[in-house]
This record gives C-alpha cells, sequence and structure tokens, in this order.
C-alpha cells in the first residue's frame, strides 16, 4: 500500500503546446501542459482544485501539478505505445501526481487504495528515466540504474513483468533477485548489464555480500508495500522516510489505509471449529461462490491440509500456496489461478500483498489476521482498478485483537457489523468512549 520512493535525479522536462481538456459538469478546466510546475497562482489554484476533486493530498514541498494524460509526461514515444497496447488510457489518480513528482526528481512516500495503479506511478518514472539516461550516456558498462525491492517473490515477479510489459523495445533490460531460483543465473543477468533490479531484501542482500555488484548508478529506489497501517500516516514512517531521503513529499489518495471501497465486505461470525464446514457450505453454493477465489490462512500447514480437504470434501479442485513450496510450484500455482484452471487456491500472506490476482473477485478471509492493514491487503485482491469484488471474512472470539480495528473498517466501508462483536466487551465502549481511550485501556 505503500511505496516509498528515493530519487536521486532530475529529469529534463521539455515543454509542449498546452491542451486544454473539455468541460466537465462540474465545470472544471484543467490545462494539461508539460510544463507541471505550479508557478502561477492560477494554475496553483486549478492543480489545488484537482486534487481536491480527486482526493489528492499532498505534504511537503512540491511544485508538480497533476496530469491529465500519459502523453504530457515528456515520456519516450514507445513507452506512450506501451502503455496504449496495454490498455492504459489514462493516468490514475495516483499516477496523475506521482508521476510528474518523480519526474521532478522528488523523493516520495505515496499511499493510495489497492488495486489503484501504485505500480505503474513507480514504473514509468523509471523506465522512462532509465531509457533517458541509457540513450544518453550509451558508453561503458551498463550498471543497474533502479532498484525495486518488494516483500514477496510473487510480488517481484509480477512487478518484473510489468516492467517488462512497460519497457519492451526501449533500452531497458530488468533482473529478477529472489530466493528459490538459482543465484548464479541471475548474477550473470546483472553483470550482462540492466537498468533495473526488482528483487526481494534477502537474495538481494545475500547476492550483495557474496558478489561484486556495483550499485554506484543507481539513480532511482522503491520500496513497495512496507509500511504500518494507521489511520494517519505515522510519524515514524515518515521519520524512516525522512532519514532514507531529503524533502520527502507524502501523496496520498482517498483516505489512508481503509480498504478499497469497491470490495463488498461481509463479516461472518463462525467459531473456529464451524470454519471448515461454513466455506465448504460457500465454496458448494450456486450462488454464493465466485470462482476463482483465494482463501486467506494463518500457516502453511493449514494451507495444505485446507486445501485438501476442500477437494475431497466438495470435489471441488483446491491448490495451496506458501514459502515453503518450490518457486517451480509457486509459479505454476499462481499459472493456474490467474488463467482460471485451479478455482480455489489457499493461501498464506505470500499472496496477501500487492500481487494483482486480475480476474479473482472473491476472497473468503477463512483465519483473520493479527493486524487490520493485512486484511486491508488480503480483502484487496478481489478488485483491482474499481472493478466490484467480494470479501467474505470469517471472525470469532479469537480474533479478538483485531476488534476495534475491524469494526472501524466495516462501519467506514458500509459494512455490517457481527453482533457477536457489537457486543463484545472488546468493543463495547470503543466508540461511545472515544478511540483514544480503548486504545490506551490495551496498551497501545
Ligand atoms: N492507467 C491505467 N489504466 C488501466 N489500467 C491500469 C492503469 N494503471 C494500472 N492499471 C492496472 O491496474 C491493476 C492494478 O494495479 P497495481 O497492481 O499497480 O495496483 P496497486 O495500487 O499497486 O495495488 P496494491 O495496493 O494491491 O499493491 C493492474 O492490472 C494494472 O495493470
Ligand atoms: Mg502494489
Amino acid at each position: 500500500m505503500w511505496p516509498l520512493w528515493v530519487a536521486k535525479s532530475k529529469l529534463p522536462v521539455g515543454i509542449l503546446p498546452p491542451k486544454k481538456l473539455a468541460a466537465s459538469d462540474e465545470c472544471f478546466y484543467v490545462r494539461d501542459t508539460d510544463d507541471k510546475s505550479e508557478s502561477s497562482p492560477v494554475a496553483r489554484e486549478q492543480a489545488d482544485l484537482l486534487r481536491q476533486k480527486l482526493e489528492i493530498h499532498v505534504k511537503g514541498g512540491l511544485d508538480a501539478a497533476p496530469i491529465f494524460s500519459f502523453a504530457s509526461c515528456n515520456l519516450p514515444v514507445k513507452l506512450l505505445h506501451n502503455l496504449e497496447t496495454s490498455g492504459y488510457d489514462m493516468p490514475t489518480p495516483v499516477q496523475m501526481q506521482a508521476i510528474p513528482a518523480a519526474s521532478m526528481g522528488k523523493s516520495l512516500l505515496v499511499s493510495a487504495d489497492t488495486g489503484s495503479g501504485k505500480s505503474a506511478s513507480f514504473l514509468i518514472p523509471i523506465i522512462s528515466c532509465c531509457t533517458k539516461v541509457r540513450i544518453q550516456y550509451s558508453l561503458g558498462h551498463k550498471r543497474p540504474l533502479a532498484i525495486v525491492l518488494t516483500p514477496t517473490r510473487e510480488l517481484s515477479i509480477q512487478v518484473e513483468e510489468h516492467a517488462k510489459m512497460l519497457g519492451q523495445g526501449l533500452p531497458f533490460k530488468t533482473s529478477l533477485v529472489v530466493g528459490g531460483d538459482a543465484m548464479a543465473g541471475q548474477l550473470h543477468r546483472i553483470q550482462q548489464g540492466v537498468e533495473l533490479i526488482v528483487g526481494t531484501p534477502g537474495r538481494l542482500i545475500d547476492l550483495l555480500i557474496k558478489n561484486d555488484i556495483e550499485l554506484n548508478d543507481v539513480m532511482i529506489f522503491v520500496v513497495d508495500e512496507v509500511l504500518m497501517y494507521s489511520a494517519t500516516i505515522s510519524k515514524e514512517i515518515e521519520k524512516m522516510a525522512n532519514s532514507m531521503a531529503k524533502d520527502v513529499v507524502i501523496i496520498t489518495v482517498g483516505k489512508p489505509n481503509k480498504p478499497n471501497k469497491a470490495v463488498k465486505q461481509l463479516a461472518i461470525w463462525v467459531d473456529s471449529k464451524q470454519k471448515k464446514q461454513k466455506l465448504f457450505d460457500i465454496l458448494m453454493s450456486k450462488q454464493h461462490f465466485m470462482p476463482p477465489v483465494v482463501v486467506y490462512v494463518g500457516s502453511r500447514l493449514g494451507a495444505d491440509l485446507l486445501s485438501n480437504a476442500i477437494t475431497v470434501t466438495t470435489g471441488i479442485k483446491a491448490l495451496s500456496i506458501h514459502g515453503e513450496k518450490s518457486m517451480k510450484e509457486r509459479r505454476e500455482i499462481m499459472r493456474s489461478l490467474l488463467v482460471g484452471e485451479v478455482p480455489v487456491v489457499v493461501a498464506t500472506g505470500v499472496l496477501g500483498r500487492g500481487v494483482d490476482l486480475l480476474g479473482v473477485s472473491q476472497v473468503i478471509v477463512f483465519d483473520m489476521p493479527n493486524s487490520i492493514k493485512e486484511y486491508v491487503h488480503q480483502i484487496g485482491r478481489a478488485s483491482r482498478m474499481g472493478e466490484e469484488g467480494q470479501a467474505i471474512a470469517f471472525v470469532n472470539k479469537e480474533n479478538k485483537s483485531v476488534f476495534a480495528d475491524l469494526v472501524d473498517v466495516l462501519k467506514s466501508s458500509g459494512a455490517a457489523v457481527p453482533r457477536e462483536i457489537l457486543n463484545s466487551r472488546y468493543t463495547v465502549g470503543f466508540f461511545s468512549g472515544g478511540k483514544r481511550q480503548k486504545r490506551k485501556r490495551h496498551g497501545c
């Protein structure tokens, strides 16, 4: 949910004649020029209006107005073509603000809904910046220019594929650095010359300790999916970001850390012993089962046992995915899920964050995670780009540590709160007594 972007470079900004967009119902005019600065008071006022309309909040010194089209970003022509063929007709709100900000060389901390296009908001400037540098300085050894770190292998694989898709036909090579694949091949690829490294921290550190890799040319460093859940951006996150880079600009779209509104949540009170049966009932119901479905559980063993139980009891093919499986198996399971070959995948956190599960519109949170932020990420897998999705979450007294936050999340999305939670001594008084009071009582 929180890509942290640290940039060292300033990209050249060309000037194109301004384009005028048609007035909307709200009589909203925006000049979309290649000069993204808000130098005049009028430009500043228009940029503010647009941000207000799109719920874009900016904290820190940023003189970059949101953009309305990719064509006005001074991007390489081939990149524009790739965006078009990928069906990216116009930037999403987070891209509208993050792309021009990144192009000005700003270090960013970005927050927006799950499935709202944050990956492209850092990949587009990376590809643009890297190719411009390579074209300008074509001689010498091609050392990496950018690094993207993600918490899971699955997400790294997707981000690398995404980068390849958008960077096709450009002097832009990528390398994937994740555990489970042979390190020699990864090292060889980097030594051949790449622009972008995408990987998980463990393998990257391993690779750097054991080998001599020159990272002196790295201009852009992105940490995708890192930080804590909070209703606002916490001081700790800001502090950490500021310790990594100077003058960090914080861009938030919508309300931070709230679940994606396109996902309809249904929280059901189910005692632990009844959870399996409840799941089987849902999977066997023509009305409620919307395959392909991802079922989230809390442990690797739980994932294996539950997937077997689903197949044995319901006859529906189910596979499990978790950190103990080989990369070959994990890749194959992802493939079969995405092409719709397997109707149910039971997953641990490896599929919880960031992964783009196109085609999945239903998730079942079988084991409620201990942190509400994890829940928000998991249910976010049911919707991409505002498409409607559904999340069913099983809750019972074992999840009491998240009751207060869950009530908050459900209420803010207009979803019903199970009576048992409302009546629980862990939530009673939370809303009447005020959040602070309750949190204090729990020592938070
Ligand atoms: N401008 C765009 N137009 C059309 N589709 C887009 C655009 N930008 C991104 N997408 C698509 O939207 C989907 C979701 O994007 P992405 O995975 O980057 O979301 P995210 O904000 O990073 O979500 P999460 O918080 O779950 O990590 C992807 O399938 C991506 O290809
Ligand atoms: Mg993401």
